[in-house]
């Protein structure tokens, strides 16, 4: 048995590092460096090899080493593999940190001093009690759960969507699509949390925008095929929508020509909202391994059918 790890070298160590310690009957290997293929039983990587089947005729389970695992292609993956999405604390507090950060830059309209400070404007705008500022969630999963506790500490009125009936404490929360325009129509400040499925792509767009409250802000920290650019850029020509948090985009990097990059109402930051962190993930996988070897359930095992 052994665990290969596929991604940036550096990283690798720190993960390598904590298994010698922690697991010294583990080998944990750094790819290209495999050893015997028929003995790697476990696969940590943002993306498989190609040929994965023929690789790793042994493999059990596939880690992704991010907390989505869009990026795979299913069809290449053999169905006896269990794939699991990564669900680790250093992912889940660089949520909080950039979700509550977008959201008070909305809440206490950063963006419009940014246009008001282009114009040598000195405008003070009204200061709405948090208590008044309804803020919405997409995607009730661990992240959402999480940034919806924090926000939940500054006294915003919270609601939150998701496909299938969860309850919070604290938030309204709605759910499938018969629920999602009564959802929107209460939101001033708009954030996806959702992974990207079928069912979820181009989500955010045109119809969505128009269902929110008028001039609301929205921020993206789900994945670039969630938004629908174009519909975007009208929403907020035509004023329905304030401003937008971005942290990913359809292409990336975002091309050069885009118009995302001059757009004085857009925020934009490179994929960087949480990233996993290879000491607490390497954590998270060997309790992961631990709950496998012993029978049990896997935290963040994904259902290929919903695609999460
Ligand atoms: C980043 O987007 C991740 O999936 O961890």
């Amino acid at each position: 048995v052994s665990i290969v790890f596929r991604g940036d070298v550096e990283r690798g160590r720190v993960w390598q590092q904590y298994f010698r310690t922690h697991a010294p009957d583990l080998p944990f290997v750094l790819w290209p460096h495999v050893g015997p293929p028929e003995e790697v039983t476990y696969l940590v990587t943002w993306q498989p090899p190609e040929n994965i089947a023929a690789l790793f005729p042994r493999l059990q389970v596939l880690f992704s080493s991010g907390a989505g695992v869009d990026q795979f292609d299913f069809a290449c993956i053999p169905s006896d593999v269990q794939v699991v999405r990564m669900i680790e604390p250093g992912i889940i507090n660089g949520m909080i940190e950039y979700a509550t950060l977008a959201a008070l830059m909305h809440h206490r309209n950063f963006i419009d001093y940014d246009v008001l400070r282009r114009r040598r404007e000195w405008s003070p705008i009204r200061v709405v009690p948090a208590q008044e500022r309804h803020i919405g969630v997409m995607g009730i999963g661990v992240l959402g759960r999480a940034v919806l506790e924090r926000l939940h500490s500054f006294g915003f009125a919270l609601r939150a969507w998701n496909r299938s009936s969860r309850q919070v404490d604290g938030v309204t929360c709605f759910a499938g699509n018969d629920e999602l325009e009564p959802f929107l129509a209460g939101c001033d400040i708009l954030i996806c949390l959702l992974p990207l499925t079928e069912a979820t792509r181009g989500i955010l767009c045109r119809k969505t925008f128009f269902a929110l409250k008028r001039g609301a802000a929205l921020i993206n920290v789900g994945r670039g095929g969630h938004l629908v650019e174009q519909d975007l850029l009208d929403a907020l020509a035509e004023g329905q929508l304030s401003a937008a948090i971005l942290d990913v985009t359809a292409v990336e990097p975002l091309p050069s020509d885009h118009p995302f990059w001059d757009h004085p109402r857009i925020v934009l930051t490179p994929h960087i909202a949480s990233m996993t962190q290879p000491h607490t993930a390497a954590q998270a996988v060997l309790a992961n391994v631990r709950r496998h070897q012993t029978g049990e359930q896997l935290l963040g095992a994904i259902d290929r059918e919903r695609g999460y």
